[in-house]
């Protein structure tokens, strides 16, 4: 048990609703390939790179393809998914997050974001909350994406915290997973028989007050 000093926050699916948009975009990349890929499917691409799930994916399919032609599909994937996040601003925030976030800067608290993904720069600056985070631990600054720590532990560094000082924030499996090999105290956002590695669960920081999860995490 020790003093919480930060709380450091996945991005798609937690701050913003974007996760659905990474799903329309590979959902018809795989269409296009002639086959689909469901709900549940998606589940387990949450969190994870861009390549990583475009092998997923791939595999899901039954289709081997050559290296030049992997990057060509997911150069395509991300256009689509850029098409779907041109339009998002501050309204696309989740219920919840500005309170939230408030809380968060009455308890004295740090924060960062870490996010695998290498368009979180142009998300928050769409939905303006760049000043929000203290750093900001992007898919460009990582060499392995989640479930590896790597991306919750260079935050961290970042803010010049130990791992046991942070709180995660994560919707995904893989996400979960991450903030827990970092040592880190893990919220989980979404349904409690899915994040089952979290230490605790709720639907969405609409459902949290910073004290409770301090109370709980120290
Ligand atoms: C996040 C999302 C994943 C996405 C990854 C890479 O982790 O949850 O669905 O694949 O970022 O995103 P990018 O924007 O770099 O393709
Ligand atoms: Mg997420």
């Amino acid at each position: 048990m020790s003093q919480i000093k930060a709380f450091l926050f996945d991005l798609d699916g937690v701050i913003v609703d974007t996760a659905i948009y990474h799903y329309q975009a590979w959902k018809r990349l795989a269409n296009e390939l002639g086959f689909d890929i469901s709900v549940e499917f998606n589940e387990g691409l949450k969190g994870v790179s861009r390549m990583e799930s475009l092998d997923l994916i791939l595999a899901h399919g039954g289709l081997t393809l050559s290296g030049e032609k992997k990057n060509e599909l997911a150069a395509q994937k991300n256009e689509w998914y850029l098409e779907l996040v041109s339009r998002m601003n501050s309204d696309d925030i989740l219920p919840g997050v500005a309170t939230f976030f408030s809380q968060v800067r009455k308890a004295g608290l740090q924060t960062a974001l870490g996010s695998v993904s290498k368009n979180a720069p142009l998300i928050l600056e769409r939905i303006g909350m760049t000043e929000a985070f203290d750093a900001i631990i992007d898919g460009t600054k990582i060499s392995k994406g989640k479930p590896d720590p790597e991306v919750f532990t260079k935050g961290a560094e970042e803010l010049e915290v130990n791992p046991n000082e942070c709180v995660v924030f994560e919707d995904a499996v893989a996400g979960v997973e991450a903030g827990k090999r970092a040592g880190m105290f893990v919220v989980g956002l979404g349904a409690a028989h899915v994040l089952i590695q979290a230490d605790l669960v709720a639907l969405s920081l609409e459902n949290l007050t910073v004290q409770e999860v301090l109370s709980k995490a120290e």
